[in-house]
C-alpha cells in the first residue's frame, strides 16, 4: 500500500482499507486496554487518531519503542469510522514502528503550550506546534494566491537583483557586501588581519532594499509585472512590525495612475484575505481560538468593506484634532508614526485606509511631484492592528523633475544612469507599491509579532541559523 498524508485520510470516503501513514507522534494516551495515538505529517492542521488495542500493543511496549510525543513513526492500519467525536474516521493499527525517538526527558517541545518568545528560542522544533505548523501553511497559501492573483490578470512575475549597486529608496538602510580576500582562509589565522571590505569584483554594492526600480525598468516593457522576493534593511527596528530581511511583493503597471495603483492594491489585499478565508479554514479556525477571538470577522470585514481613501493634510487634519493623545505630535510635514496610522484605522475610520499625497520631503525620490511642488503621489494603505501594509506611488516620468528631486535629496545620478534613461526614452505614466509579505501574513494569522510569521527571522542579534 502507498503511503497516505493524513489529510487524504480525514477526508477520504473509502473506509475499511489498509492504509500507511507516516508522521510525528502528537500525542499518546489511553488505558491499559486501548491507547490513542494522534499523528500528524504537516499535511495539514488535523492529526489523524491512531487506535492501538492492548492485545498487539500493551503500553508497556509502545513506551519501550519510543511511541511518544514528538517520535517519528510509520502506522498500517485499517481505516475505520471514528465513534470519537471531532474526528470522522481513525486508523486502526496493525503494525507501529518507529524511525526515531524522541527522549520524553529533554525533548524541549512538551505537551504544556510553550510561549512564543520560548519558541523563537528553537527555532529549529517550532514548525512542530500547532501554531507554527498553521503559519507556515498559510504562510505558503498567500505566496500562491499572489502568483494567482497577477498571473489571472496578465501580470509577468520578474526576478531582480539581491546584489545591487543601487539604493532603490534612497534611505542608505543598506547592508554591504563584501568578498573574502581569500577563498579558504587558514582556520587559525588572525582574523582581525584579514581586510574584510573587499568589494563585488572591484565594484561597492549591497543587499538589495527594493526591487522597484528594476520593476520599473521590466514594465516600461512588458506592460504589467510584479516582484516577489527577499528584500533587507539595515535599519535598528526591535519592534514587532520589522525585520532586516523580509520578503515583498512589488507590481509595476505602465500607464496606471495613482487612481489605478489604489483600485490595484485594495483589489490585491482583498483577494489575498478571501483566498485564506477559503483555503485555510482549519489553520485560521485554530488561530482564532488560540489567539485571537476576532480574527476571522476581521478578516471578513477587510474582504465585504471598501477602504477610506483620504489625503495626507485631511488625515493631519483629523489627527491634531483628536482626543488621544499621541506620543509623538502631529504636524502638516512630519511623518505619521504607527500609532497615528492605528489611529486612523481603529479608532476613527474604524476599516482600512489608503493614505495618499504625502508631504515630499517625507517621501522617496521617485515619487511623482504634484502641481502644487509640495506634496506626491503616495500612497500608503494602513491595515488595523499592523498600520502601513502597503507603500507606493505614482513614479516621476518626466526627466527634468526626476533629476531635480534627485538632486535636491542627494541621490547621487551616477548610480542610477540607466533608471534615468527609462525617462530619456518611451517615457510613459506608471505606479506601483510594495506589501510587505510579513506583515501580511501578521494580518492573515492574527500573530502580535512579525518574528513569528517568518521562519528564520533575521533582526538585530537574531542567531544559529
Ligand atoms: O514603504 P516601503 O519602504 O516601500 C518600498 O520599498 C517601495 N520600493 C515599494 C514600491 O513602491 N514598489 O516598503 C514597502 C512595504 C511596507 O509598506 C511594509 O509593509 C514593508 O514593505 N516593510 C517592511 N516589512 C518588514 N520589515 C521591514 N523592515 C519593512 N520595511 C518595509
Ligand atoms: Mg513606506
Amino acid at each position: 500500500v502507498r503511503r497516505s498524508s493524513v489529510q487524504e485520510l480525514l477526508h477520504s470516503q473509502e473506509l475499511e482499507r489498509e492504509v500507511v501513514v507516516k508522521g510525528w507522534v502528537r500525542t499518546r494516551r489511553g488505558n491499559k486496554y486501548v491507547q490513542f495515538i494522534a499523528i500528524n505529517d504537516g499535511s495539514g492542521f488535523n492529526s489523524i487518531q491512531v487506535v492501538a488495542d492492548a492485545e498487539n500493543f500493551p503500553e508497556e511496549k509502545l513506551k519501550a519503542d519510543g511511541v511518544e510525543n514528538g517520535a517519528a513513526v510509520m502506522v498500517r492500519g485499517k481505516l475505520v469510522a471514528s465513534q470519537g467525536k471531532g474526528q470522522s474516521v481513525e486508523i486502526q493499527a496493525s503494525e507501529i514502528s518507529v524511525y526515531g525517538k524522541a527522549d520524553t526527558e529533554t525533548y524541549p517541545l512538551q505537551k504544556k503550550g510553550h510561549s512564543l518568545e520560548f519558541l523563537r528560542e528553537i527555532a529549529h522544533l517550532r514548525p512542530r506546534t500547532n501554531t507554527f505548523g498553521a503559519v507556515l501553511r498559510i504562510r505558503h497559501a498567500m505566496a500562491f494566491a499572489v502568483h494567482q492573483f497577477f498571473n489571472d490578470r496578465g501580470f509577468y512575475y520578474v526576478h531582480t537583483p539581491i546584489v545591487t549597486g543601487s539604493d532603490a529608496e534612497g534611505a542608505g538602510q543598506m547592508f554591504r557586501v563584501t568578498t573574502l580576500p581569500d577563498q579558504n582562509p587558514p582556520l587559525t589565522e588572525d582574523k582581525s588581519a584579514v581586510d574584510y571590505k573587499q568589494d563585488f569584483f572591484g565594484k561597492q554594492t549591497n543587499l538589495t532594499v527594493s526591487g522597484q526600480l528594476e520593476g520599473e525598468v521590466t514594465a516600461m516593457a512588458l506592460g504589467k509585472v510584479y516582484t516577489f522576493g527577499p528584500t533587507f534593511r539595515a535599519e535598528n527596528s526591535n519592534t514587532a512590525r520589522h525585520l532586516a530581511e523580509f520578503w515583498m511583493i512589488e507590481p509595476e503597471v505602465a500607464f496606471n495612475d495613482l487612481q489605478d495603483n489604489m483600485d490595484l492594491a485594495e483589489d490585491f489585499l482583498k483577494y489575498l484575505v478571501r483566498y485564506a478565508l477559503d483555503k485555510c479554514q482549519d489553520d485560521l479556525k485554530f488561530l482564532n481560538e488560540q489567539y485571537d477571538k476576532e480574527l476571522l470577522g476581521r478578516l471578513q470585514f477587510v474582504v465585504d468593506n471598501d477602504f477610506q481613501r483620504l489625503n495626507y493634510t485631511e488625515a493631519v487634519e483629523i489627527l491634531k484634532t483628536a482626543k488621544q493623545k499621541f506620543e509623538f505630535p502631529v504636524d502638516w510635514g512630519t511623518d505619521l508614526q504607527s500609532e497615528h496610522e492605528r489611529y486612523l484605522v481603529e479608532k476613527h475610520f474604524k476599516k482600512p485606509v489608503i493614505l495618499t499625497n504625502y508631504p515630499k520631503d517625507i517621501k522617496a525620490f521617485y515619487m511623482k511631484l504634484n502641481d502644487d511642488d509640495k506634496t506626491v503621489r503616495a500612497m500608503d494603505v494602513l491595515f488595523p492592528g499592523i498600520g502601513e501594509i502597503i507603500g507606493g506611488s505614482e513614479r516621476e516620468e518626466n526627466l527634468e523633475k526626476l533629476t531635480k528631486r534627485m538632486a535636491e535629496m542627494h541621490v547621487p545620478e551616477h548610480d542610477l544612469w540607466w533608471y534615468l534613461e527609462l525617462r530619456k526614452y518611451g517615457t510613459a505614466p506608471h505606479s506601483g507599491f510594495g506589501l510587505g509579505f510579513e506583515r501580511l501574513i501578521l494580518f492573515v494569522t492574527g500573530m502580535g509579532n512579525i518574528r513569528d510569521v517568518i521562519p528564520f527571522p533575521r533582526f538585530p542579534k537574531s542567531a544559529e541559523f
